[in-house]
């Protein structure tokens, strides 16, 4: 074993690599995020870097081209230095700031009054003592709080008894009490002299795997004071949840360093936060989280293995909450953060959230609630039942495993339109930037839209078609150009293949296949959905009509169909705002009936029958021709 210097390039950051570590992991360690949609495992092609100097042993090549390897690329994650190097990793390798939505969408963005925040401040005048009154210091303090009705025998720690003597005192028996709620006990967290109390707030946070978002609000007034959104650190380990628990369970300290990344990222947030709104980090008394299952343990550091292994059980779904100086948040360290409840493995707190905001769980009608992401999760039902289950829908609609495929960033064709005939193809891109590749909202347009135009049949094969420079065959698979070099910001031709189309029609069907599988385990069709919720950052951008057109979503009038945003971040900040929200998210998670689509032939029966545009069955998309 060998430790040599590589030097990476454009940042002119040189660090130490041992010969055993990989470029990825010398970047990571380098404080570079490279992209690693399949966590280093060297399938997804993500890691290109440029040798400009030096030796390396190479593993394996993944799908770069001749051309490529001849112009010195190579995959991060399978690439060891064996002598001193210079690396360049270029903009398309780095991951960049996405489009994170940090807004929560239609009516449901109004503002929340508090209405029993889980942190307040109370002024107490506690009775002075004299010879004829001797009672405690303690007891006075108890004896005021409880004629408060609200508040029952608090819990206290020894610190803020040992302080309290000085602190009655100093306060001429005015006192100002912090209290937290512990999911249903109130504690007393601090004790101030006098009633000059510095204003509190909470935050609210939305830990998504892709993206995460923070609320920073005042817990008297329920305002929020500003929003920061970011992508998740963690990405540098792999794109999707699997990835990144075989990250943290494989690698020595890797459970250590992907809890360390999430911290960072959040706490990055509440610094942009509290500089914008001139708060003092002491100030932030209690934060809501809402997060997936994995994405909760890993920021708890709690071991999530067992997540991804039959029979599918996470540590916890619902925890007591914790101090921001256990998990070195930078709040007030005595803070307290409570976890949304999760429901099962692969639906956690984070749709808890987004069914509570919603309502679902309140209304006769029956409705659907659907996340999509590289994982689909869903809820269906009404007041008297709920189920719900997670499809596993692939990196497709995140970019992820397609070619020209992106998250939404500037530059990612979002909307896209091709003309039956001469082919010409229009596009829009977010930012108005050059396209360089193709987000999920765009990947689903571009399927709606071949098969309008007649490039492609149902199954998603390309049909024959008079000679037309759009359609080619490169290194034996035919493709689609969306993009000619000459218009795109790289360069290069900007393409969709017939194994992209493959992918995304994968993608779609389990989908699809997840809502047909609750609906045919409650034994009820299609049209019994009264309203279709769709939360989430990809959902924001997705054109309707297309998602119906290729079998996506059910065949329901448009007008059924009600786009919530973060309903993640806004479900955290209504439990901020309120206990009643607090215990009813506890109750909504219990009472949601989890299907786990692994089990049974149903979900595989469904699949298959929706690997067709839009379905085998054309029954149920009786709008589309
Ligand atoms: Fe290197 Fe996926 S191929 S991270």
């Amino acid at each position: 074993m060998s430790t040599n210097k590589v030097r990476f390039l454009p940042d002119d950051i040189t660090i130490a690599v041992e010969s055993h570590e990989t470029i990825l992991d010398a970047a990571v360690r380098a404080g570079i995020a490279v992209k690693s949609s399949c966590g280093g495992a060297g399938t997804c092609s993500r890691c290109r870097v440029i040798t400009k100097s030096g030796q390396a042993r190479v593993n394996s090549t993944g799908k770069l081209t001749e051309e490529e390897l001849a112009r010195g690329y190579a995959l991060a994650c399978q690439t060891y230095p064996q002598s001193d190097m210079e690396i360049e990793i270029p903009e398309t390798s780095r991951l960049a700031a996405h489009q994170v939505l940090t807004s929560q969408g239609q009516e449901f963005d109004q503002s929340i009054t508090p209405t029993e925040p889980l942190f307040k401040k109370i002024k107490l005048q506690l009775l002075e003592p004299s010879l004829d009154d001797h009672v405690d210091d303690m007891s006075r303090l108890y004896s005021e709080l409880n004629k408060m009705a609200e508040v029952d025998s608090p819990c206290i720690d020894l610190e803020i008894i040992q302080k309290l003597p000085q602190t009655v005192r100093k306060g001429n028996w005015k006192v100002t009490v912090s209290l937290a709620d512990i999911k249903g006990r109130t504690e007393i967290v601090n004790i101030e002299p006098g009633w000059d109390y510095k204003k509190y707030y909470g935050l609210a946070l939305d830990i998504g795997t892709t993206t995460v978002v923070a609320h920073l609000v005042d817990l008297e007034s329920g305002e929020s004071l500003g929003v920061e959104g970011t992508y998740n650190k963690q990405a540098v380990f792999g794109d999707d949840v699997i990835s990144r628990i075989i990250y943290a369970v494989e690698h020595k300290k890797g459970l250590e360093q992907m809890q360390t990344t999430i911290i960072t990222t959040i706490n990055e947030l509440i610094d942009n936060l509290v500089e914008g709104s001139h708060v003092d980090h002491n100030d932030i008394w209690y934060i809501t989280c809402a997060a997936n299952t994995t994405m909760t343990h890993l920021f708890l550091g709690i071991d999530p293995e067992y997540i991804r292994l039959e029979p599918y059980v996470p540590a916890f779904n619902s925890i007591n909450p914790i101090t921001a100086a256990d998990l070195s948040i930078k709040a007030n360290p005595k803070a307290r953060i409570y976890c949304l409840p999760g429901i099962a493995s692969y639906v956690g707190g984070d749709i808890t959230a987004g069914v509570e905001v919603t309502g679902i769980d309140k209304q006769d009608d029956i409705n659907l609630f659907i996340d999509v992401g590289t994982n689909g999760e869903m809820v269906l039902g009404n007041s008297e039942w709920l189920v719900a289950c997670a499809c596993s829908a692939g990196p497709a609609f995140e970019g992820g495993g397609i070619a020209y495929g992106m998250r939404a960033m500037d530059g990612a064709i979002e909307h896209i339109r091709v003309t039956p005939g001469t082919l010409d193809v229009y596009w829009e891109t977010v930012g108005n930037k050059k396209p360089v590749g193709i987000c999920g909202s765009g990947l689903i347009d571009c399927i709606s839209t071949l098969r309008e135009a007649g490039v492609i049949d149902r199954t998603g094969n390309f049909l024959p078609l008079p000679a037309n420079e759009r359609v080619q065959i490169i290194d034996g698979e035919k493709l689609f150009i969306l993009v000619p070099a000459e218009e795109s910001g790289t360069g290069t031709d900007i393409t969709i293949s017939q194994t992209d189309i493959k992918d995304l029609i994968r993608s779609k069907a389990a989908v699809f296949a997840g809502v047909q599988t609750m609906l045919k385990t409650v034994g009820l069709p299609v049209e019994a959905i009264e309203r279709v919720y769709i939360a989430g950052g990809f959902g924001r951008y997705i054109n309707l009509h297309d998602a119906i057109n290729i079998g996506m979503f059910p065949d329901l009038p448009l007008e059924r169909y009600k786009y919530i945003g973060n309903s993640s971040v806004k479900g955290a900040k209504m439990a901020l705002l309120s206990k009643e929200a607090r215990r009813e998210a506890e109750k909504l998670a219990e009472k949601i009936t989890y299907i786990e689509l692994s089990i049974g032939n149903d979900f595989m029966e469904e699949f298959v029958s929706a690997l067709f545009i839009p379905h085998t069955n054309v029954d149920l998309f009786p709008s589309i021709n």
